[in-house]
C-alpha cells in the first residue's frame, strides 16, 4: 500500500468532476486515500479517475448522482434521506468510508431576492446546505472512529453578500452545520470542519461573470480578474489544507471553518492550535465589551 498521511483511508468527494473537487481528489490520492467520486457528469468524474497514478493498494470508484434529489423537502424528504442513505451502503460494500467532502455546490440564481427565480432559489439551498446536511446524516453512523468531514464553503458564509442570497445563506447554514455536527460527532471520534477556499477560476465564477451587472460591481470584477488569471496555484492552498483537515495531523481541529486564503493553518502542522474552549475560527455575533460578559 502506498504511503502518504491519509493511507488506508477511503474519502468521498463530491463534485469531484472538475474545479475544487477534482484537486481534492488529486491531493487526497497523492495521500495514500482511495477515493469515490460523486457528480452529475460521469465523464468528467472518469476523467479525474483516469487522471489519477496509479498506485499500489488505492482505487478510484465513480457514483454518478444528482445530490439535488438528496434536497427535497416535504413530504418527498423521506425518500431524499432514503436516497442518501442507499448511496452510501453502496459506497460501504466496497469498504468502510473514513473521510467525506461535501464540495459539489451550484451558484443559484444572482440578483435581488425578489427578482430571483424561486425554482432556482430552493435548488441552491437543496444542492448546497441539504444535501451536504443529507450526506452527513448518513455517513456519520457509518463513519468509523478517526474519521473526518469537511463542508466546502463560500463567499457570503462569514458576512452579507448582497445578491447571493440563495448560495451565501446555504453556505451560512452549512458552516454552522459543521460547528453542531463537531459537538454531536466527537464522541465518535469524528471531527467536522468548514473550508473556505478563495476565489478559484472555475464555472461557478464564469456564471458571476456572465451575470454582469446584476453580479454586482465587486463580485463581478474579482470573477473576471480571476478567469483572466486562470492561475492553477488557486486549487493549491484548498486541496491542501483540505488534506491537513482529514488527516489526523489536524486532531484537535474540529467545528471551525479555516480559510485555505487567510488562516495560519501551515503553522499548525509544527504547532497544532489550541482551539478547545474557544470562539476562534468559529461565526459569532460581534458586540462591544459589556461588563460582565466575556470579551
Ligand atoms: N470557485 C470559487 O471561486 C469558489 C469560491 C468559494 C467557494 N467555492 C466552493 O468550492 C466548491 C467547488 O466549487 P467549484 O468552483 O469547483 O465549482 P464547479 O467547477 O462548478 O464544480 C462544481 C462541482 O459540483 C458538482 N455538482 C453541481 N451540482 C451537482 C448536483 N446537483 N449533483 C451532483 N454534483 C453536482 C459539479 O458536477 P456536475 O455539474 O457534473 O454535477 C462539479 O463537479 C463549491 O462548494 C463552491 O461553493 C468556490
Amino acid at each position: 500500500m502506498s504511503g502518504g498521511s491519509l493511507a488506508g483511508r477511503r474519502a468521498m468527494i463530491t463534485g469531484a468532476g472538475r474545479g475544487l473537487g477534482a484537486a481534492i481528489a488529486r491531493r487526497l490520492w497523492e495521500e495514500g486515500a482511495s477515493l469515490v467520486l460523486v457528480a452529475r457528469t460521469g465523464a468528467q468524474l472518469r476523467a479525474t479517475a483516469e487522471g489519477l497514478p496509479p498506485r499500489d493498494g488505492q482505487r478510484a470508484d465513480v457514483h454518478v448522482v444528482d445530490l439535488e434529489a438528496f434536497g427535497a423537502v416535504g413530504e418527498a424528504a423521506g425518500g431524499a434521506a432514503a436516497a442518501a442513505e442507499r448511496l452510501l451502503e453502496s459506497v460501504g460494500r466496497d469498504g468502510p468510508l473514513d473521510i467525506l467532502v461535501n464540495n459539489a455546490a451550484i451558484q443559484g440564481p444572482i440578483g435581488p431576492l425578489w427578482e430571483n427565480d424561486w425554482i432556482e432559489w430552493t435548488r441552491a439551498i437543496a444542492v448546497d446546505f441539504l444535501a451536504p446536511a443529507a450526506l452527513c446524516r448518513a455517513a456519520i453512523p457509518r463513519m468509523r472512529p478517526g474519521g473526518a468531514i469537511v463542508n466546502v464553503s463560500g463567499g457570503g458564509a462569514a458576512s452579507g453578500r448582497p445578491r447571493f442570497s440563495a448560495y451565501a445563506c446555504a453556505k451560512t447554514a452549512l458552516v454552522r452545520l459543521t460547528e453542531i455536527l463537531a459537538e454531536e460527532a466527537r464522541p465518535h471520534g469524528i471531527r467536522v470542519n468548514a473550508l473556505a477556499p478563495g476565489v478559484m477560476p472555475t464555472s461557478m465564477l464564469a456564471e458571476i461573470e456572465r451575470a454582469g451587472a446584476a453580479a454586482g460591481g465587486r463580485d463581478f470584477e474579482t470573477a473576471r480578474a480571476a478567469l483572466q488569471r486562470a492561475d492553477p496555484a488557486a486549487f493549491a492552498a484548498p486541496a491542501e489544507l483540505c488534506a491537513w483537515l482529514v488527516s489526523d495531523r489536524a486532531v484537535s481541529v474540529t467545528g471551525r471553518l479555516i480559510s485555505a486564503v487567510w488562516d495560519p493553518w501551515r503553522e499548525w502542522s509544527a504547532t497544532p492550535p489550541a482551539l478547545e474552549g474557544t470562539d476562534l475560527y468559529t461565526l459569532r455575533r460581534v458586540t462591544p465589551p459589556s461588563p460582565g460578559r466575556p470579551g
